[in-house]
């Protein structure tokens, strides 16, 4: 029986979904966890390459060669690569470099795109240096990296969303498989995943379900109707700001707008009680325990709130600003409970923890350290 149950937790793992993670299968030790996951994730950058790299080596996602190293599963990274310093055209080349060595070693790199990725193909350069602009040659050859044609736009449109679930649970598939109210996976686990988004998901936006698919679409086809402008707007300043197209939707203006996912900051910046109040109501409508985002900055560290159903990773990385190096790990295991074999069913229950850091260049602090029972997963495999 408890060899039936250990093969049919093989069977569960191996699925295509789970595929893709690096994972261990333990059958040795009932004590040891049967599924570990590893994530980081980094917030806005700015420009900044040699501090991006600090901030990847201290949370051991790169070796001391600047190589992905293989010890962390999935790198998120939260927006806000451009703009305030002369590192655009490395930075990005680097993270589709991790994403593609990532890749081959079973893990992977989830990008995002923040307002100031934006700002840069609507034509709103107000935070471009002139020494990031002789980096690509010039105005024009900047611009042209930066539309559907340029190896920028390009990389955009194939390797950044707008916003990312995570599963934690392997149950729930791979990065990015839509929350789904209807579906049959046991509430103990529907919910067992992380939202990542630049600025945030506010409870007034309208495009946030089904998530993360609708606002990921929304964004797309804005992005498409931007990257395909012709001819590309001419930067402000010094000419005045271009704005969205003309054809964008109602839906792409507010996907745009202050309250938009990309430029709010009411989780930040909200009372407790404003932000403790609503931010169940989000989470049980995208199937997610916690929302992460950048694009506010607290200069001296990351910031929890509502017991950390909301976090900030924002600390100013970037020399523009000087502020603390840092980055967000969560470290997931599912372990089975073997008192609760039971031997009827061949089933036992699986104790899911949750170890959320805060990762600094001298300290770690752990910020969460939850456990709950996964009751009912099995279901189905009898
Ligand atoms: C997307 O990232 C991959 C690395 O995984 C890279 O090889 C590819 O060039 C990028 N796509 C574009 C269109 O730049
Ligand atoms: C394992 O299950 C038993 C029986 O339900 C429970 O009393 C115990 O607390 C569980 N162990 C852990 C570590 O959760």
């Amino acid at each position: 029986m408890l060899v039936f149950s250990c093969f049919a937790f093989y069977l569960l793992f191996r699925t295509p979904a789970a595929g893709a993670h690096r994972q261990q299968i333990v059958h040795h030790d009932p004590a040891a966890p049967s599924y570990v996951k590893k994530i980081v994730a980094v917030g806005d950058l700015h420009g900044d390459l040699r501090n991006a790299q600090k901030v990847l080596r201290m949370s051991g996602v790169i070796d001391s060669f600047g190589d992905w190293s293989g010890e962390v599963d999935t790198l998120v990274q939260t927006g806000d690569i451009i703009d305030r310093g002369d590192d655009t055209i490395l930075l990005f080349r680097y993270m589709d470099t991790l994403r593609g060595q990532a890749a081959a070693m079973g893990g992977e790199v989830l990008s995002i795109m923040g307002n100031h990725e934006w700002m840069n193909v609507i034509g709103d350069w107000r935070y471009v240096l002139s020494s990031e602009i002789k980096t690509f040659g010039s105005v024009q050859s900047r611009q042209r990296a930066l539309s559907s044609q340029g190896w920028l736009g390009s990389t955009w449109w194939s390797n950044y969303t707008l916003t990312t679930r995570l599963p934690l649970h392997p149950m729930l598939g791979p990065p990015n498989t839509d929350y789904s109210p209807l579906s049959s996976i046991p509430s103990s686990i529907s919910h067992s995943a992380l939202s990542f988004v630049h600025g945030g998901l506010s409870p007034s936006f309208s495009s946030l379900t089904p998530y993360p698919s609708r606002p990921n679409a929304v964004a797309r086809s804005l992005l498409h109707k931007l990257l395909t402008r012709h001819p590309s707007p001419l930067p402000h300043p010094p000419n005045p700001y271009p704005g969205l197209p003309p054809d964008a939707t109602e839906e792409e203006h507010e996907l745009y707008g202050g309250d938009g996912p990309l430029w709010y900051r009411g989780w930040a910046l909200g009372t407790e009680r404003e932000v403790c109040g609503h931010v169940d109501d989000v989470l049980d409508k995208i199937g997610a325990r916690r929302l992460i985002m950048g694009h506010t900055p607290t200069f001296t560290n990351i910031v929890s709130r509502c017991d950390g159903k909301i976090i900030i990773i924002d600390t100013g990385i970037s020399h523009a600003y000087g502020g603390v190096l840092s980055a967000l790990a969560i470290h997931y295991t599912l372990t089975p409970n073997s008192t609760t074999y039971d031997f009827e069913s061949g089933t036992q229950e699986y104790i899911e923890r949750e170890v959320v850091s805060a990762v600094y260049e001298w300290k770690n602090e752990v910020l969460l350290d939850e456990r709950r029972p996964v009751r009912g997963w099995w279901e189905g495999w009898d």
